[in-house]
């Protein structure tokens, strides 16, 4: 395909929001797949707020790399109230036509989406990339850093398993998750956490305190409670356990940012790098206000407004699996 025939000549690309792993090979991949269709690629520096400061600058084959294996962003993220205006948005829209530039690729969570969508309103040709740890995106089975960060809680639980099995502890960690606990979910899955408190499920505190004196009184070590942020905080569960039962005095990890950082797993960096070129594709063909994501392994396209309009599934038949293998 080449640019004669495309739908858009001049592409730029932002990341926007909370950053995460494999955002950066999600760059690379635009910038990559653009240049190789014939187009010309931009790079808008800190999202939105970029946008609208003119923080727009030409990319090339070089500018991309090295990238691949870096966490965070080289681009820069933000938050821009502005943006949520519908001056704002005007005034991102103009500002990318007084830059010829034509198509915009989008990489972040939902509230990004909500901008490029407000943008192609404005007469933009946009795309949606999933970057965010949490896994909250509908009509995508995995969102890029979601991998690397689950990893990245089960490295940190494995080495709270030591210490706490050396004393008979429960350990308490909290995980990011906002509205979503698949990163919780599948953590617990993964390291054998006794319990998994996540927004998408009722549970009973005094229940999980009789399930945790339970396990010790048949014999085992330790035990680990996952609390999705969203479910609650770590600090309120250990009390309330602790209140329960005086002897059990469970300690507590807040993992924090920790899990926004670090290399990229493979599977964040090919997802990023399949979806990158996806969006650049989908762009030359004509599409627009569309979100990229992958489904039982196929690429699919959908509108960014039935996106962020649907709550994304909970797996409840993983989640009782979770709780069954770790009895
Ligand atoms: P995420 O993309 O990770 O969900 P945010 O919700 O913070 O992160 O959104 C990132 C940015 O996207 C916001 O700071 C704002 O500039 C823009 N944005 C969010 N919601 C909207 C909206 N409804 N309309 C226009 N822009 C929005
Ligand atoms: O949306 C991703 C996320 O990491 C959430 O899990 C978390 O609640 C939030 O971002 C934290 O955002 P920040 O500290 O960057 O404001
Ligand atoms: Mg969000």
């Amino acid at each position: 395909m080449s640019a004669v025939e495309s739908a858009v000549k001049k592409i730029a690309v932002l990341t926007s929001g909370g950053d995460s792993q494999g955002m950066n090979a999600a760059v690379r991949a635009v910038v990559r797949s653009g240049l190789y269709y014939g187009l010309e690629v931009c790079g808008i520096q800190r999202g939105y707020q970029g946008l609208l400061n003119e923080d727009i600058f030409p990319m090339d084959l070089r500018s991309v790399g090295d990238i691949i294996q870096r966490g965070g962003t080289i681009l820069q993220s933000a938050r821009c109230k502005e943006f949520m205006t519908l001056e704002g948005q005007q005034k991102g829209a103009d500002i990318l036509r007084k830059h010829g530039i034509d198509g915009l690729i989008v990489i972040g969570g939902d509230g990004s989406y909500q901008g490029a969508n407000k943008l192609s309103k404005q007469g933009i040709n946009t795309m949606g990339l999933p970057g965010t740890i949490d896994n909250d995106i509908s009509f995508t089975d995995y969102t890029i850093g979601f991998d690397t960060s689950v990893g990245v809680v089960v490295d940190a639980i494995n080495k709270l398993r030591d210490t706490m099995s050396s004393h008979e502890r429960v350990s308490i960690v909290e995980v990011m998750g906002r509205h979503c606990g698949d990163i919780a979910l599948h953590a617990g899955l993964a390291s054998g956490a006794e319990s998994i408190l996540v927004p998408e499920v009722p549970f009973d505190l005094k229940e999980i305190a009789d399930r945790m004196h339970h396990n010790f009184a048949c014999g085992k070590r330790h035990s680990i409670i996952i609390v999705a942020e969203g479910a609650g905080r770590g600090e309120d569960v250990a009390e309330q356990l602790h209140l329960q039962y005086p002897n059990l005095e469970p300690r507590v990890t807040v993992l924090g940012h920790i899990q926004r950082g670090g290399t990229p797993t493979p599977r964040d960096r090919n997802l990023a790098s399949l979806l990158g070129d996806f969006a650049v594709r989908k762009l030359i063909e004509g599409e627009s206000d569309k979100a990229c994501g992958v489904i039982k392994g196929e690429l699919v396209l959908t509108d960014i407004d039935k996106v962020v309009n649907s709550k994304k599934e909970f797996d409840h038949a993983t989640y009782e699996l979770a709780l069954r293998l770790s009895q």
